[in-house]
């Protein structure tokens, strides 16, 4: 029997975390052991409506209308969630760390706000392991460029990441939480082993 763990998966754009979750998943899914994997934002239907609007490059929404947004996409996956918390491996493609690392540490978002509306939509709800994909500007933008399209979130300037990525670090460090930071620019087959390592002692 593994245990039910939720895990998630954070890191700013092309640092390979949506690569690692569906790799992790299919190993679980060879494995037979049931999970769930989801986006934020996105993942439920209604959040998925929610994801366009925030995402669509014709957005121009300003930062306290995109916290909201970000966390009513979260008000309706966190439902969807709730009802494998602790039967099932929950595995978050982002959760509330991103939202503290973009719309706190990038975009200069009060926190007390943020923390206070987000707790109020998790209640007892908590990640219990986090993975964080970090990535260096070279290898951001080469990623970034094998992209089909890009979306609103796609565009910021390397300043922008750089104070996202560094906020993300920031909560690491300060979390008692689990986190297992995994450095995106070193080789994929490298960083698959560690991670399906990890997973195994977690779920153990
Ligand atoms: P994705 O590219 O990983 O699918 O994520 C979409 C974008 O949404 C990404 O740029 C990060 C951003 N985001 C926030 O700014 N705040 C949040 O709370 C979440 C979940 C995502």
């Amino acid at each position: 029997m593994s245990k039910k763990v939720v895990i998630a998966f954070e890191g700013i754009e092309g640092s390979g975390k949506t690569f690692h979750i569906n790799y992790v998943s299919n190993y679980l899914e060879k494995k037979k052991i049931d999970h769930i994997k989801l986006r934020e934002p996105g993942g439920s239907k209604n959040s998925e409506k929610i994801r366009k609007l925030i995402l669509n490059k014709k957005s121009n929404f300003n930062k306290n209308t995109d916290l909201l947004l970000y966390l009513s996409s979260r008000s309706e996956n966190i439902e969807y969630i709730k009802k494998f918390y602790k039967k099932k491996i929950i595995l978050l493609d982002r959760f509330t760390d991103s939202t503290i690392a973009y719309q706190h540490y990038g975009m200069g978002v009060n926190l007390t706000i943020l923390k206070k509306i987000n707790n109020y939509l998790l209640k007892n709800f908590k990640v219990d392991f986090t993975f964080l994909y970090i990535v260096n500007k070279k290898n951001m933008k080469k990623r970034l460029q094998q992209r089909k399209s890009l979306n609103r979130y796609d565009k910021f300037n390397d300043k922008f990441y750089k104070k996202v990525q560094n906020g993300f670090l920031k909560i690491a460090k300060e979390k008692k939480r689990v986190y297992q930071i995994i450095d995106s620019n070193l080789s994929i087959k490298l960083n698959k082993k560690i991670i399906i390592n990890k997973l195994n002692k977690i779920i153990k």
